[in-house]
């Protein structure tokens, strides 16, 4: 399975920090805010991952995250020259894609839960169908919202309703089989004048193929999209991090967890951070962590 990181936008809500900067690159505690959808996608096993922003943003993309050999992941990019939405990702994606399976997550997207790594793994394994994830939220008519019957099925999926139905938020990390492109062909612009992720969501929905993951209470998912999400997000990187001495959001670390580098090169990458705590961390990985052995985000 390949992996779309979508990382495009104008960031209006986040000026003027975002002006002269890509929103996905502002920091998130100690990292750029790109590495933890990143790791999201590495931590369902993916290693060919195509990174589209604007084309304005894109260089700085490539300036942080190169070819992906230090991490053991091939990095293509493309570029997306205007906002007109999600599911456009698999438009400018076609032929990169190539008729495979393919997932896709959001640039500001940051989903912390207990054994994710497995729960991810599996949705990539799902050869039929679409999987995606639902959260509950306070505000759910910020997002695409799913409802659900009373065994469980979803049954209906619509983008920021103004009365939404229930609670439960679809969070912006998708996973589709290889007919993805072909399905996102037959989406028409929304009234916002967007080629939208849940029109696509809902045609794997009206076929009976997608699958909806509800992320439990002691899980987070915090998009960083205004200046207060920004904080708690870092604040909640920050927190974990201190209390427990285990890494969010590390390609690094999710790179020889998952055994895409050995300890060698590990040692190598925290070197290069090693005035940083987040390169002591690595280190203390490289020198005693094990291979296979997942905490926090590579739970
Ligand atoms: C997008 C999607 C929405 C989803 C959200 C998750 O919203 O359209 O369905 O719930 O991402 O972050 P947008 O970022 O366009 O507000």
């Amino acid at each position: 399975m390949k992996g779309i990181l979508l990382a495009g936008g104008s960031g209006t809500r986040l000026h003027p920090m975002t002006l002269a900067a890509s929103k996905q690159l502002l920091p998130v505690y100690d990292k750029p805010m790109v590495y933890y959808p990143l790791t999201t996608l590495m931590l369902a096993g993916i290693r060919d991952i195509l990174v589209i922003s604007t084309p304005a943003d894109l260089p700085q993309f490539r300036r942080l995250l190169g070819d992906g050999q230090r991490i053991g992941v091939n990095f293509a990019y493309a570029e997306q020259p205007s906002p007109d939405g999600i599911a456009q990702a698999f438009l400018i994606a076609r032929d990169w894609i190539d008729g495979e399976a393919c997932a896709l997550v959001l640039g500001d997207n940051l989903i912390f839960a207990d054994h994710l790594s497995a729960l991810l793994q599996e949705a990539a394994a799902r050869s039929r169908g679409a999987t995606v994830f639902a959260y509950r939220v306070r505000d759910p008519e910020r997002y695409g919202v799913v409802s659900f019957a009373e065994d469980g099925r979803a049954t209906e999926i619509v983008e920021k309703p103004a009365h939404p139905n229930s609670n439960w938020a679809v969070t912006g990390l998708y996973f589709y089989d290889d007919r993805v492109c072909d399905l996102a062909a037959q989406i028409r612009p929304s009234p916002r004048g967007e080629l939208e992720i849940t029109d696509l969501n809902r045609l794997y929905l009206e076929e009976g193929t997608l699958r909806v993951d509800r992320l439990g209470r002691g899980c987070a998912w915090l998009d960083a999209g205004k200046p207060e999400s920004l904080l708690h997000a870092a604040t909640f990187v920050q927190t974990l991090q201190e209390r427990q001495g285990l890494l969010v959001g590390s390609p690094e670390e999710v790179a020889f967890r998952m055994g895409f580098i050995d300890r060698a090169q590990l040692r190598r990458e925290a070197n290069r951070l090693i005035k940083t705590e987040l390169g002591r961390m690595l280190l203390e990985v490289a020198d005693h962590g094990e291979p296979g052995i997942h905490n926090g985000f590579a739970s």
